[in-house]
């Protein structure tokens, strides 16, 4: 098996190192020569899009968590309201769907018996359904009415990597779609987000070229019992998803929480040593987001946490407060999940490899959940 792992240690690991290619085939064909994006696979009739009130994504486990990071983008490109929901929890909630609701399904197998389930419902109230699948005619899109498929390739380790970024990555070129099909955008802005968007798969084999350092922290801190991860706005779904991958793969008790709820809880958890990962925004942008998590990661550290922070080439309002940086290309807010989480994938592999433990394979997890 060592030659289909392309000489890496396990599938996850040749999977974290396919996403360059995994986001460049997403994006690939998608586009027309004036910089216009053709999404024809997408089979729902423009009329009904442009009528959507409301765009509910529905997804289990890190697929979710796409969903999450689609909603910031889509919200802010498009000004429809976007409900992200686990699939088991929409399904048995009576929720409020109808002909005007485009409900996104994501799921990399398509065949997570949770998903489908909430695919079918939402068709009955009358929904149009568009799946974001990585499997080609796997059961959830063939349920639906579309669907937009990720081109991430076979992926294998139990712990989702490489389709997660297809995910985000599909979800933009939907949430722009529609910004361009409704008008919403100006064209100029709309290209401009799209050859940010091109620069993505170059940014994230950056983020992979300076993996040692991250794997070199990671194996120093196999024994440690628990991590925090804080993020606030898309860094927030970014957050979940490192502690996502540190459970499911480390078997290390690890809780993500927005970095603003701090102070309304989790800080509690921090004493003397408590290792603390912080998702910092782009000091770049527009808002005050930046100063905000700075001043968090000062907190923390006043307790006595030990911090990892995730942060931009270039910031150094975080190295007086950080005990490890680790680095990533500038990128706008919007699109910056597609690099930060890189950095927690490789952590959790090479800490969880570090334990001697199988990463494709963990305890008592299924790549695909077909049973309800
Ligand atoms: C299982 C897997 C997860 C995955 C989730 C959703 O729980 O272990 O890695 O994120 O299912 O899977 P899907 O195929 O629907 O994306």
């Amino acid at each position: 098996t060592a030659a289909v792992k392309g000489g890496f240690a396990s599938f996850m690991d040749k999977e974290i190192h396919d996403q360059p290619k995994a986001v460049a085939d997403t994006l690939l064909g998608r586009t027309d020569p004036r910089g216009a994006l053709v999404l024809d696979e997408l089979r729902i009739p423009e009329a009904t899009l442009r009528s959507i009130d409301k765009i509910i994504v529905i997804a289990c486990g890190t697929a979710a968590y796409s969903g999450h990071v689609a909603k910031y983008a889509i919200e802010h490109w498009c000004r429809i309201p976007v409900e992200v929901e686990l699939a088991h929890e929409f399904r048995y909630r009576d929720p409020i769907v109808g002909p005007r609701t485009l409900v996104v399904a994501i799921s990399q197998s398509g065949e997570t018996m949770d998903t489908l389930m909430a695919v079918r419902h939402a068709r009955e109230q009358g929904a149009s359904v568009l799946a974001i699948c990585n499997t080609h005619g796997s059961t959830i899109p063939r349920e639906s009415d579309a669907v937009l498929y990720t081109h991430a390739g076979p992926e294998v380790a139990v712990a989702s990597t490489k389709a997660f970024l297809a995910q985000v990555a599909a979800c933009y070129l939907l949430g722009l779609y529609l910004a361009q099909l409704r008008g919403t955008k100006f064209p100029d802005e709309l290209r401009e987000i799209l050859e940010d968007l091109h620069a993505l798969p170059d940014k994230i084999q950056r983020v992979l070229d300076d993996e040692e350092a991250v794997r070199h922290v990671a194996q120093k801190m196999a024994d440690e019992e628990s991590f925090l991860f804080l993020g606030r706005h898309v860094g927030y779904p970014v957050a979940l998803e490192g502690a996502l991958k540190l459970k499911e793969i480390a078997y290390i008790h690890a809780e993500g929480f927005a970095a603003g709820e701090l102070k309304h809880g989790p800080i509690a958890l921090v004493d003397e040593g408590q290792p603390v990962f912080v998702i910092v925004p782009s000091p770049r942008g527009r808002d005050q987001l930046h100063a905000k998590v700075v001043s968090n990661i000062q907190e923390v550290r006043a307790r006595g946490a030990r911090t990892l922070v995730i942060a931009e080439d270039g910031d150094e309002a975080v190295v007086p407060y950080a005990d490890v940086v680790f680095r990533v290309p500038q990128t706008p807010s919007l699109l910056a999940p597609l690099v930060a989480v890189v950095p927690l994938q490789i952590f959790a592999c090479a800490l969880a490899t570090a334990k001697g433990l199988d990463v494709d394979q963990p305890r008592n997890l299924a790549k695909s959940v077909t049973v309800e």
